[in-house]
């Protein structure tokens, strides 16, 4: 397919380069101002389309005349390519880009070692407080002259600050007395992909895996370099390419120069490089007749392995593990602890300064029969044994990415393992990328909530970021699945997922309200009646799904392909991978038993958390059914019975989901028609499903609560069903 210079502007660094030669990248058509005509956009440029303001460029084409980013090493080339390409779409004008040439309006970026403009700024010990990622934007003067200054300790962390000023004018922000510090308050901000070499995605929405193995090392993608833009955008620094289930091959001698050069690709955007590696390897790939993590053989076949890494990836991050879970080998396989497995290869790491994260999603049946229960007692008797370069990944809830969990009590658990969150991007059971379901709410629920570990005010967030108990590694990691589809992402609305991943793990106390309102002026311009009715869209998207999926507390109601109703299901390899195992609906009534009266899983949690779960007076209606089995007849706060409330929770669900097509529908005009109609379609099907959803699941129900299903006022019967 021919591809237009636009295209090929907007979407290679070859392009970038181009207009940093002069070549301006502005097309009227792209701006979303009122009255203007509207341009299709395929959603290829996520939250970098850089579009321009129209008459709101005038405010910022004085305090940006020209970029000037000293140094000639990569990560300076794609700052000042990426200033002066995002500056000139976004102004509609040229912006002159050097490595000097200070004048009246210039943006200067750069750190004290490579910029003398910013030495002389005397920043160095605000700089040191912030960090190498960390970075200052200031309005100053030079030389007598107002300048712009991004300035950071590091390289990538000036990159970060460019961003953000990009940031500032794509949301129409002023920028005229800039005074701005930030630093991430996580060190590790990764991606986890779930890609097969095959370029299947597991659990992925949007086409085939973005990489390319067959052609690799060879052909080099530009898609690949927007990835890392993207990324570097949001501050993320590294990315897991492969899927946790963990094909060896990939650490072949075959494959890693392919790892490699994807690797060196991201550098420049400070992305860094990481694995999956299958705990089998040294078997399965290198020919010995065990894995046990104790014996010497398979520490040296270890050792080796990551030396070759180091070689071709100098500045590799290390590897995702996940060992004897769902299928996978692991070192209980040979009577050894998750401590054992995990340390040995943290050993053959340690050279390097490389990280071993352990995944927790561990739920062997003999530990515990409740699911929700078994990583916490198998991590816990383990805190203090992991090797110092020993992470633990924790997925947000104990079951596994539910429309709304309680946060895993793992959180604030282990004071001596360094925890890193894992939440998905992906939407695997929130709709995947047919539902219109911003994850921002879900994310900020889980990082405000309360795990009292260390009284009031103890955090989720505050116990990743080291401030409850101090950790050399700090980190949250976002499974995501950008594919080959061309909008990345399946829905349009999915890239917000991606987005706001990145940000609040750049700084979990960000509101998902803010990131929202940054992720659509970004996407689909300023105009205010737009972003405001986006961002109400949004800020009620996951709530929507919860009431029209699993409200109450209800969890996994939900068939093998993680997307349709099934709550009927009660046969499965295991018990816990059916519907019933949790619903546990009968006449009597619904819901798991948590209590300390019931399995005592409340019990995982601070003396706090779990008295306030336990107590039917104080469990929050949104957890009910999650923590305690209750009559049909049982009366919640509104004063309805519970069979009453949920039938008001579904309708209410399915009936928001259809106000959402509605008030899509009302910004036609005003959204690019391509991407409106986009939405649109998946509205269609969403609606729909949504109301699938409410019908299978409150007939199903009925059998057991035996009461009529009375539709709210002013709602019809449930039909019959025809499934999802
Ligand atoms: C879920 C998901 C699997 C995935 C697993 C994991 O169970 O459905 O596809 O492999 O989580 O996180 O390891």
């Amino acid at each position: 397919m021919a591809v237009t210079r636009r295209e090929f502007v907007s979407t290679t660094l070859a392009g970038l380069a181009m207009l940093d030669s002069g070549l301006a990248w502005a097309d009227p058509a792209q701006a979303i101002a009122p009255g203007a005509t509207l341009g299709a956009e395929d959603g290829y440029r996520l939250w970098l389309r850089y579009a321009p303001l129209g008459s709101q460029a005038e405010v910022y084409r004085s305090a940006v005349r020209r970029i000037v980013v000293e140094g000639s090493s990569p990560t300076a080339d794609v700052t000042r390519t990426e200033l002066a390409s995002g500056m000139a779409g976004l102004l509609g004008v040229a912006v002159p880009a050097g490595r000097d040439g200070i004048q009246a309006g210039s943006v200067v970026v750069g750190t004290p070692a490579t910029s003398s403009a910013i030495r002389g700024l005397n920043l160095e010990p605000a700089l040191k407080a912030l960090g190498p990622e960390g970075y200052i934007i200031r309005s100053v003067r030079v030389a007598n002259q107002p300048v712009t200054v991004v300035a950071s300790l590091g390289e990538v962390g000036a990159l970060y600050g460019a961003f953000h000023l990009l940031r500032l004018v794509q949301t129409a922000q002023p920028i005229a007395t800039l005074d701005v510090s930030e630093r991430p308050k996580v060190t590790l901000r990764l991606l986890n992909h779930w890609d097969n070499l095959n370029g299947t995605i597991e659990r992925g929405y949007a086409g085939r895996s973005l990489w390319n193995w067959a052609s690799l090392p060879d052909t080099l993608d530009p898609r690949y370099v927007d990835y890392a833009r993207a990324n570097a955008s949001i501050g993320i620094n590294g990315a897991v390419v492969n899927n946790v289930n963990a094909d060896v091959r990939v650490l072949s001698p075959e494959y890693l120069p392919k790892v490699a050069a994807l690797a060196n690709v991201f550098r420049p955007y400070g992305v860094k490089m990481y694995l999956s590696a299958n705990f089998a390897a040294p078997v399965r790939l290198g020919g010995l007749t065990t894995a046990d993590p104790l014996d010497a053989g398979v520490l040296a076949w270890w050792k080796a392995k990551v030396d070759e890494i180091y070689r071709l990836v100098p500045d590799f991050g290390g590897f995702c593990v996940k060992a004897n879970s769902e299928g996978q080998p692991g070192p209980k396989d040979y009577n050894r602890n998750h401590a054992e497995g995990a340390n040995m290869l943290a050993e053959a790491f340690a050279p390097h300064g490389g990280n071993v994260i352990w995944r927790a999603f561990i739920y062997d049946e003999d530990v515990d029969p409740d699911r929700a229960k078994r990583a916490y007692i198998e991590f816990t008797k383990l805190d203090g044994q992991f090797k110092p370069n020993v992470l633990v990944q924790v997925k947000n809830g104990a079951i596994d990415f539910m429309p709304r969990e309680p946060f895993h009590p793992l959180f604030g658990a282990l004071e001596k393992t360094p925890v890193l969150a894992e939440i998905q991007g992906t939407q695997e059971y929130l709709g995947q990328a047919r539902h219109l379901v911003y994850l921002g709410t879900m994310w900020e629920e889980f990082f405000k909530a309360d795990t009292h570990v260390k009284g009031p005010g103890s955090t989720v967030g505050r116990t990743l970021d080291g401030s409850i108990h101090p950790s050399r590694v700090t980190g949250i990691v976002s499974v995501v699945n950008p594919g080959l589809d061309r909008n990345w992402s399946g829905h349009h609305f999915s890239q917000s997922n991606w987005y706001a991943s990145g940000r609040l793990a750049w700084n979990h106390e960000l509101t998902a309200r803010a990131v929202a309102d940054e992720w659509t002026r970004m996407t689909f311009g300023n105009q205010p009646a737009t972003v405001d009715t986006v961002v109400d869209m949004m800020m009620r998207s996951r709530e929507i799904f919860v009431n029209y999926t699993m409200p109450i507390g209800l969890h996994h109601l939900i068939g093998g392909d993680h997307y349709a109703p099934m709550p009927q299901n009660a046969k499965s390899q295991r018990a816990d991978w059916t519907a019933t195992y949790y619903h546990q609906a009968s006449k009597d009534g619904i819901g798991f038993d948590r209590t300390m009266r019931g399995n005592g899983a409340v019990g995982q949690y601070a003396p706090a958390v779990r008295d306030r779960f336990d107590n039917l007076q104080t469990c929050p209606e949104e957890f009910l059914l999650w923590f305690h089995r209750l009559p049909w007849t049982y009366r919640v706060k509104s004063g309805r019975t519970l069979w009453e409330e949920l039938i008001v929770k579904y309708y209410q669900g399915a009936t928001d989901a259809a106000g959402l097509q509605t008030t899509w529908q009302s910004l036609a005009g005003r959204v690019d028609p391509q991407r409106h109609k986009e939405v649109a379609d998946r509205l269609v099907i969403q609606v729909e499903h949504a109301a699938q959803w409410r019908d299978q699941i409150l007939t199903y129900f009925q059998q057991f609560s035996g009461m009529p299903l009375n539709p709210p006022a002013g709602s019809s019967a449930p039909p019959v069903s025809r499934g999802v």
